[in-house]
């Protein structure tokens, strides 16, 4: 733990006190699993499925939360430690705490207009807000919702010399996007059985089935008819005006795919002019290459357990990671984040932030627009909490928790495997 007389005075931004009906939520909705659970009640079956399901058998999701589980955190005592406060900086930039919205594609299938509802909490409390690419609010939109907050993340576009890709940069750009994200760990297309036997098609097709389905769901529909159905916005100038959604979809699928290439990377680095982070890196070798190739910074995560559920659960890799490039570039986590402990964990453990991103879409089938400013309020309070009863007095003393992980990937580990 780093010596308390070297960390500067609280200076913190009082939260204001919880109304009335907050603390009637946290009463009914304290966990990320409640929130959950009623979601799976309130949603179209597809919706849920979509919004909840994994690769495989789910196994690697039960991987994330059993090796975020299994990391215990050793309190130390004696010194006023209240109120903690866990405000942050990330690329220069002030945050409420190390807690972010990762980027969900298609996020109106679980919840029409959730990119809205999203954006609008994220700006309110001031967290990280990473629009995915396939999202229904264009960059522009989503900019004037969220200019604080803003991150925006890409696929690849290759074709034409990356056409699409790189005017997506420019528009990013022009559309003050504080950190783009380019997501590495989607190299070929894999299906989750659950998405698949609830009746959704890729290319998506809305059909009788799924029509019956979400009648069977007014809070869906309720804000279906809010927010129209959802479109992939930001990528409307490159179609045929008017195209119906399986059409835009299918165009989707054949102008993008792959995974980013080193070259490529530093392509979209000439590009843009600001923070840049590479989402996906599970192993040392290329976190360290990423630093090579100008990234700023790089998302440990294993895609929530969504593309293959062989993976390492991403909190067991990050330690080593973070020794080997923590100093370097700016260490960001996701995977199989539900409280604010498990956010504690992530920072503990190397990650200057800890990223949600199926909480927060059970949040929008649980509460409608109200999810997403509740989840981040639980996270916030309990991260909190945590750093209370660990006896830290801010993000930077919880860096210096001690730890014991036993699923912790060593240098040996990675090197023998190869
Ligand atoms: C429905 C859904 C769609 C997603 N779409 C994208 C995407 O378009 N791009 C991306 O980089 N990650 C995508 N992700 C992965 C998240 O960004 C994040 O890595 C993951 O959800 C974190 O794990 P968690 O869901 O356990 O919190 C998606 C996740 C979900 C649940």
């Amino acid at each position: 733990m780093p010596d308390s007389s070297s960390v500067p005075p609280e200076t913190v931004a009082v939260r204001p006190a919880p109304t009335p009906q907050q603390l009637a939520l946290k009463r009914q909705y304290p966990t990320a699993f409640d929130l959950r659970e009623r979601a799976r009640r309130r949603l179209p079956n597809f919706a849920f499925e979509y919004a909840d399901g994994g690769a495989g058998a789910d196994n690697g999701i039960k991987r994330n939360w059993n090796a975020l589980d299994a990391v215990e955190m050793v309190p130390r005592y004696g010194r006023v430690v209240s109120p903690p406060s866990a405000d942050t900086t990330i690329f220069g930039k002030p945050y409420a705490a190390p807690i972010g919205i990762a980027p969900i594609g298609g996020p109106g299938t679980a919840f029409p207009g959730a990119e809205t509802y999203l954006a609008h909490a994220a700006q309110a409390v001031k967290v990280p807000y990473t629009l995915g690419l396939l999202s229904g609010i264009d960059i522009e939109r989503a900019a004037e919702i969220a200019p604080d907050v803003l991150w925006l993340q890409l696929y690849r576009f290759s074709k034409n010399d990356h056409k699409i890709g790189l005017d997506l940069v420019r528009r990013a750009q022009e559309a003050g996007v504080n950190v783009l994200v380019l997501t590495v760990d989607t190299p070929t297309r894999t299906t989750r059985p659950r998405e698949v036997k609830s009746g959704i098609m890729n290319p998506f097709k809305l059909t009788m089935r799924l029509r019956l389905d979400a009648m069977r769901s007014p809070h869906w529909m309720r804000s279906l008819g809010r927010n129209g159905i959802p479109r992939f916005t930001s990528l409307a100038p490159y179609m045929e005006p008017g195209i119906d959604l399986a059409k835009a979809s299918a165009f989707i699928r054949r102008e993008s795919g792959g995974a980013f290439t080193w070259d490529e990377i530093k392509l979209y680095r000439d590009k843009w002019d600001g923070p840049l982070v590479l989402k996906g890196v599970m192993h040392p070798d290329d976190a360290e290459r990423a630093v090579e190739s100008g990234l700023d910074g790089i998302f440990v995560t294993n895609h929530g357990g969504r593309q293959i559920d062989a993976l390492p659960a991403p909190i067991d890799v990050l330690p080593e990671i973070a020794t080997r490039v923590g100093g370097k570039c700016t260490v960001l986590y996701d995977s199989g984040l539900r409280s604010g402990v498990d956010a504690a964990r992530a920072v503990a453990l190397g990650a200057e932030a800890a990223f949600a991103g199926k909480s927060f879409l059970w949040s929008l089938g649980a509460l409608g627009d109200r999810g997403p400013a509740h989840l981040i309020d639980v996270y916030i309070d309990d991260i909190c909490a945590t750093m209370g009863q660990l006896g830290c007095r801010n993000i930077e003393e919880l860096r210096g928790v001690i730890t014991r992980h036993p699923g912790a990937y060593t240098v040996a580990d990675f090197t023998s495997a190869q």
